[in-house]
């Protein structure tokens, strides 16, 4: 069988080149070129075929391309658009389904990544194994492991995942005739990066390969309905070219992120066409599998440690609140550059507040190592965070611990030292209060429960006993 033709495209500018070249013979850039099936001029056999069901209702006269009709088409206005609503396939885990926005959408494409370990082919077991439970017919495409391993992990995770209809393929090929043939309802591919396109001469993960792997799955997917959950690895930093490049391709991105080593599991929506992007589930991973986390903020609460350096900060993850603990670390530093690690926490936002503590609060961090941590390996990607990594900051320099507790904080900071509104602060004084946290720090006009500040160092003033730079205090 002859390879179809393939070109090499620069990813940035476009440019076309029959040979790959480490340069860009259209705008120099390095590394760019990445291999594409060429556009099939006369594409008979296979390339046909694949068009086929694609079409769907519309094969007019001609029965090519040009056959479609022109002189009919016509633009629709958008209230006469007939929009059936789409029966979704409920998952069975109720945090996986929130974050989809209500469930798996027929026809749509899911990319879920994660990094190696983190969980991903536990969770899409179970996802499976839920719905042919629930009589639905599903497929597993394990192009990792054998069918032998994936039917260990199904042995820890139950009866419903043992029912999941297995292929351990890594030829794309094999897996669209399979896929067409058997018409699964919900199907998983597991993953993304080592199946692996004949047609195009790059390894599996290469990103001609990851794009034409998941164009192919995707026209398959669209026509036949089938709600497919591609999984990618992305590495801690998200670097590896796969799955990133697959972004706008997909329906919905999920992002699965946690701490190898501890046990909780975090899902996010970094994309999401039928749905909101800001919910996240929470998960812990046990012995027979995911478990959904259902009242996260009172086990925070429960194990935050209130010692030095440790505050509670009730934060939002997109619509839900939270109490998550924040636990900063400041020691003295031998380096030239003393150390700034964030982790849960975005690090430049570590390093914004670190400046702003340091200008408007009085308590420089320059010869020290910091370290901040939100507890649990949750990943807290909101502005009301800055006000909780400060005192976190302040406890830990001064070596005391805050004033008042049990006590919740939020709040943005802005570079003039003021504490700025942050969103839903009367969800996050409920919460709180919900959780016996009755003192919340908070900006001014949060709401009647909060004890209220203007600015950092009036922040300051009401938790740290010994703050130098005391100043009046603002109305509670
Ligand atoms: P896995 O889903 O294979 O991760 P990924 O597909 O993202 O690479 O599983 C990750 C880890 O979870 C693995 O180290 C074993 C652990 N695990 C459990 O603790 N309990 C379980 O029931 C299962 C199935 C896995
Ligand atoms: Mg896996």
């Amino acid at each position: 069988m002859s390879r179809a033709q393939s070109i090499y495209v620069c990813s940035d500018c476009g440019a076309q080149s029959a040979q790959w070249h480490g340069q860009c013979p259209g705008c120099g850039a390095w590394n760019t070129l990445v291999e594409e099936r060429a556009p099939a001029a006369a594409s008979a056999g296979r390339g046909a075929a694949r068009r086929g069901p694609a079409v769907g209702g519309d094969r007019g006269g001609g029965g090519d391309r040009g056959g479609r009709g022109r002189g009919r088409v016509a633009s629709t206005p958008l209230a006469e658009v007939g929009a059936a609503p789409v029966a979704r396939l409920a998952t069975g885990i109720g945090e996986l389904d929130r974050v989809l926005g209500g469930g798996l959408v027929p026809g749509s494409l899911v990319l879920l990544g994660g990094a190696p370990g983190i969980g991903k082919s536990t969770l899409t077991n179970m996802v499976l194994g839920h719905l042919a439970g629930a009589g639905r017919r599903a497929l597993y495409v394990s192009a990792e492991e054998s069918a032998e391993q994936v039917r260990l992990r199904a042995e820890r995770l139950g009866p419903g995942a043992l029912s999941v209809p297995v292929l351990a393929e890594t030829d794309l090929d094999v897996v669209l005739d399979v896929l067409a043939a058997e018409s699964p309802q919900a199907c998983v591919i597991d993953s993304v990066q080592t199946l692996r396109s004949a047609e195009l001469g790059g390894a599996p993960g290469s990103v001609g390969q990851v794009r034409e792997v998941a164009g192919r799955i995707m026209e398959l997917a669209k026509a036949r309905g089938i709600a497919t959950i591609l999984v990618g690895h992305v590495t801690k930093d998200g670097a590896l070219a796969g799955p990133r490049v697959l972004e706008h391709l997909v329906d919905c991105v999920l992002q699965f992120e946690g701490e190898r080593e501890r046990p909780y599991r975090e899902l996010r929506a970094l994309k999401n066409r039928f749905g909101s992007t800001n919910e996240a589930g929470l998960f812990e991973m046990r012995q027979g599998g995911l478990v959904e986390v259902l009242d996260a903020s009172a086990r925070f609460v429960a194990e935050a440690t209130r010692a030095p350096g440790s505050v509670m900060l009730a934060a939002m993850e997109g619509s839900r609140p939270l109490l998550v603990e924040v636990q900063a670390l400041v020691a003295p530093s031998e380096l030239e550059q003393p150390r700034r690690v964030a982790s849960g926490l975005d690090r430049n936002r570590l390093a914004l507040v670190l400046a702003i503590l340091g200008r408007h609060g009085r308590i420089g961090t320059g010869g020290a190592d910091v370290f901040v941590n939100v507890v649990g390996g949750v990943r807290v990607d909101e502005p009301g965070v800055d006000l909780a990594v400060a005192l976190a900051v302040a406890s830990a320099s001064r070596g005391v611990p805050l004033r008042g507790a049990p006590r919740a904080c939020f709040g943005e900071l802005g570079l003039t030292g003021e504490l700025r509104w942050v969103g839903h602060p009367e969800r996050r004084l409920e919460e709180a209060a919900r959780h016996g946290l009755r003192e919340v720090l908070a900006p001014t006009g949060s709401g009647a429960q909060a004890c209220e500040a203007g600015t950092l160092r009036d922040a300051l003033a009401h938790v740290l006993p010994a703050a130098p730079q005391r100043r009046a205090r603002v109305a509670a």
